[in-house]
């Protein structure tokens, strides 16, 4: 929670008043190009392939320090059961769902989690979320397209699985936050997500977490496991990024609806998470934001019949 001054060192001025010093002269176009490219949020997508991995966990947390860098959206885009509200105690009136069904537009049904930080629910109990037609995911991309203007930070909290539309959200954003634990059938399944990922967007950049591990011995064999297999069959690797501790105050947090770094700020998963927060924020200094709905809405390439 310190390092307040790092954060704002590495994000606070960031890419976008920095002047592009690796190439000459640039032209008018590319200036104004990334002008427009700029204005947008970085996203980050926190993805799994099994369940119960940690990746709700991790975005509720990670979100508090990337709020003190920038406001920062939590896009739950756990769209059969959403429950991101959930860790902040929120209990949100609109959802996705309304955003969908063309009932509200995308900004009307953001709730505020605290200073700077906001959530987009994705909405509970609701099985056609389960599977968004073309359309409904063209309406969905349309609204983040508009509200990504007004955030420094996307965080998507996926859906477990390989459904087409959590990986479209994984494909479109800038970073995929890969989570897994040590358990071989959270490996098995990290390893499946990458290979659709790969499959549908190759230049995909890849950040592999392993949670709960039992020390960083168990991380490190998790992580060289993961990425030797993907290596060497899909002749990519993730990066590995952090090792998280199996901590109890992660259940403990959840049962006050509290994320772990603002309940137990000074456990180690909290200080864990801090530290990958910091990474991550130095990753995207390096990375030109392509604008989440943007990229969403060309993946889905929904187009009315011409009549
Ligand atoms: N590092 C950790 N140490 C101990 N428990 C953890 C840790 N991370 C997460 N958990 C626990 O694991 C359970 C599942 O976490 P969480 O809901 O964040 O997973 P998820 O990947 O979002 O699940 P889903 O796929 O269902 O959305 C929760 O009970 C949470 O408290
Ligand atoms: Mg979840």
């Amino acid at each position: 929670m310190g390092n307040e001054p790092m954060l704002q060192k590495l994000f606070g001025r960031g890419r976008r008043d920095a002047p592009d010093t690796r190439r000459g002269p640039r032209t008018q176009v590319e200036v104004a190009r990334d002008g427009l490219a700029a204005a947008r949020a970085s996203s980050i997508c926190v993805a799994s392939g099994k369940g119960g991995t940690g990746k709700s966990t991790l975005t509720a947390s990670l979100a508090i320090p990337f709020a003190k860098a920038g406001r920062t959206l939590i896009l739950d885009a756990d769209l059969g059961v959403a429950n991101a509200h959930i860790l902040h105690d929120l209990h949100p009136e609109l959802t996705l769902v309304d955003v969908v069904e063309g009932r509200c537009a995308a900004i009307d049904a953001i709730v505020s989690a605290e200073d700077g930080l906001d959530l987009l629910s994705g909405g509970s109990g609701f099985s056609k979320m389960a599977g968004l037609s073309a359309y409904e995911l063209h309406l969905l991309s349309a609204g983040i397209e508009k509200l990504e203007l007004t955030y420094r930070t996307i965080l998507v909290d996926s859906a477990a699985g390989l459904s087409a539309q959590t990986v479209a959200f994984a494909a479109a954003s800038d970073v995929v936050l890969l989570v897994t634990t040590p358990d071989v059938t959270a490996m098995t399944d990290a390893y499946a997500f990458l290979k659709v990922l790969l499959r549908r967007n190759p230049r995909c950049e890849i950040l592999l977490v392993v949670n709960r591990a039992m020390d960083e011995d168990e991380g490190k064999r998790t992580a060289d496991k993961i990425c030797e297999v993907s290596q060497r069959f899909l002749g990519r690797a993730p990066r590995p990024i952090a090792t998280l501790p199996e901590d109890r105050a992660a259940f403990r947090c959840t049962q006050r609806r509290q994320p772990v770094v603002r309940g137990e700020p000074e456990s180690e998963l909290s200080l864990a998470i801090e530290d990958l927060a910091t990474l991550l924020m130095a990753e995207l200094a390096e990375t030109r934001p392509r604008g989440l709905g943007r990229n969403l809405m060309r993946r889905v390439a929904w187009a009315p019949d011409l009549v």
